[in-house]
């Protein structure tokens, strides 16, 4: 299915650019939101720059002892982290020992607007993960399922070079969709869907004119 989401809004002038944004069911209560970040993306290069500035991209231990493959940091009252001790989230860097930097406005805006065109209406992100993916980077199927939280969806940006998104189902075994994510596509999946396993295929070879041999995503939840 594939839906214009400004289907009936009038042009703003007779030659406006065709509105790039649609909207794509890739499940019950999921959705890809096509270029829906594209609009904002310098805004949003810049945030997560000084972000990682003050919280730097790292490959975090999982808690078998594997090394991961993706570089990660985090905004917002919550971040993510593993260690030798677990998944959690916590409310302080284990790098650098300050609080997470707080989840920029623009961010916020974003996210709450993806969940509400998917359905989610009173979306209240306070935890956003950032995963920054070079070339052979990968992330295998897994569930979010740390958050506090889960009847509030998952919302996940991506920028930089495409990447392919495994969309499974509630067991592990269940076939997976392929999905090509491109600069500026969203994803929210929530509902009967949150525990939905998801995971990136290795990333290919290639350059993205604005963030080079880079795919970077992040992913806003309630997890407090
Ligand atoms: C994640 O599941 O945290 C990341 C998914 C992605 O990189 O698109
Ligand atoms: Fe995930």
């Amino acid at each position: 299915m594939n839906l214009d989401l400004f289907e009936g809004l009038p042009d703003e002038t007779e030659n406006a650019e065709p509105e790039k944004t649609s909207i794509e069911k890739i499940g019950e209560q999921s959705v890809v939101l096509r270029q829906f970040a594209s609009a904002m993306q310098h805004d949003l290069i810049t945030a997560i720059d000084q972000i990682a500035a003050r919280a730097p991209f790292r490959q975090m231990v999982t808690p078998g002892g594997y090394r991961m493959s993706a570089a990660m940091t985090n905004c917002g009252t919550l971040g993510w982290v593993t260690d030798r001790q677990g998944y959690r989230y916590q409310a302080f860097d284990p790098l650098t020992g300050k609080p997470w930097p707080a989840m920029p406005v623009i961010f916020k805006t974003l996210a709450i607007q993806a969940a509400s065109l998917a359905g989610f209406n009173d979306f209240q992100p306070d935890a956003c993960l950032i995963n920054e993916y070079a070339i052979g980077a990968k992330m295998s199927l897994h569930q979010d399922k740390n958050e506090k939280d889960l009847s509030q969806p998952v919302v996940s940006v991506s920028l930089g070079m495409a990447a392919t998104f495994l969309f499974g189902g509630l067991q592990r075994q269940d076939k997976s969709q392929k999905i090509l994510l491109q600069h500026g596509d969203v994803v929210v999946w929530g509902g009967v869907d949150r525990l939905r396993y998801h995971g990136i295929l290795a990333l290919k070879a290639g350059c993205h004119p604005l963030l080079g041999e880079r795919r970077i995503n992040f992913t806003f939840r309630c997890a407090g």
